[in-house]
């Protein structure tokens, strides 16, 4: 066979990822009812576009995106009455799915990014997951970080890409896996790290993102992983498992150790706390 029919094949067999093939509409929700659909372009008639130049943790680089301000598109879609929510939870194409305290959008500036300013393909190697190649649209949540020490300090946590839906919650967003009332400080600052670092992966008795397993429930990784392999999981996970998706703990974070074990703290309470995620009536993932 000729090299070139052989190529020929080849991409008959393995065609291109097509990055547009990401759907481009985005749903807007207010304590799980939808209230909106609308495609990027239609966002883009309604709030004013603009490039901005960030630091894009997941390349460790700064790169610039045609973006949207996202106080805008919340006042677009939501009216007024968003600045009064608690939280707002976006999910991703692959289960991703974070949820973003309001006080943040008021306190700095969040945009959603649509494009490359350069017009190159809208995607991004994921350093911090094994460079997988990944195409961020239809919307990507990215913040003006570049003069800010404690927006760069959060790295990647509350930038999900892929945001399919946008969900306005008026109370705190996934109830089971709030510790007991009366666990100590150590496990309450556990919670928040856990909530700003894993929470948008995995899942604690059913409540968080749909990208990687549940933690707790029925049995948790504090009763089946050994206490110094779960410390060094969560600093560093490819030196436990070589092609793992995991990344590890931000590595712009000061207390990497303290925070981890605070993590550990939180987890070895909730494993005295399950719930089956199906008597979950919070959940919002489906
Ligand atoms: C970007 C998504 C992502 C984030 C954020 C994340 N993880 Fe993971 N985690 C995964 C994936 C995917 C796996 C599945 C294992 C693999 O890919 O090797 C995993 C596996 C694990 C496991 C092993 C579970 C088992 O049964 O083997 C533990 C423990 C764990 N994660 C804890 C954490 C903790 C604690 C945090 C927060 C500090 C965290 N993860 C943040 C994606 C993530």
């Amino acid at each position: 066979m000729s090299p070139l029919l052989f190529t020929g094949l080849l991409a008959l067999a393995f065609p291109a990822p097509s990055f547009a093939a990401n759907p481009d509409k985005v749903e807007f929700k207010k304590e799980g009812k939808v209230v909106r659909t609308f495609s990027v372009d239609r966002l883009r008639a309604i709030t004013r576009e603009q490039a901005l130049k960030v630091f894009e943790p997941h390349e460790r680089r700064n790169r610039v995106y045609r973006v949207l301000p996202a106080r805008a598109v919340f006042a677009e879609v939501f009216g007024r009455d968003w600045e009064k929510a608690h939280e707002i939870v976006f999910t991703a194409i692959d289960g991703y799915q974070p949820s973003v305290p309001v006080k943040k959008f008021l306190h700095h500036d969040g945009y959603f990014g649509f494009a490359n300013e350069d017009r190159e393909p809208f995607t991004l190697t994921n350093k911090l997951q094994n460079n997988e190649v990944v195409p961020l649209g239809p919307l990507y949540l990215v913040w003006n970080n570049i003069d800010s020490k404690e927006l760069l300090e959060a790295g990647a946590s509350d930038m999900p890409y892929q945001i399919k839906t946008i969900e306005l919650k008026m109370k705190g967003a996934f109830p089971n896996m709030i510790p007991p009332s009366g666990s100590s400080e150590q496990v309450q600052r556990g919670f928040e790290h856990f909530r700003r670092h894993c929470a948008a992966c995995h899942t604690i008795n059913g409540d968080g993102g749909g990208k990687a397993p549940e933690l707790n429930y029925p049995e948790s990784i504090v009763e089946y992983i050994k206490p110094e392999y779960l410390k060094r999981w969560i600093l560093a996970p490819q030196t436990i498992r070589y092609n793992t998706m995991m990344p590890g703990l931000g590595e712009e974070i000061s207390n990497r150790e303290q925070v981890a074990a605070e993590i550990i703290a939180y987890l070895k309470t909730m494993s005295g706390s399950k719930r089956a995620p199906s008597e979950n009536p919070a959940d919002i993932s489906r």
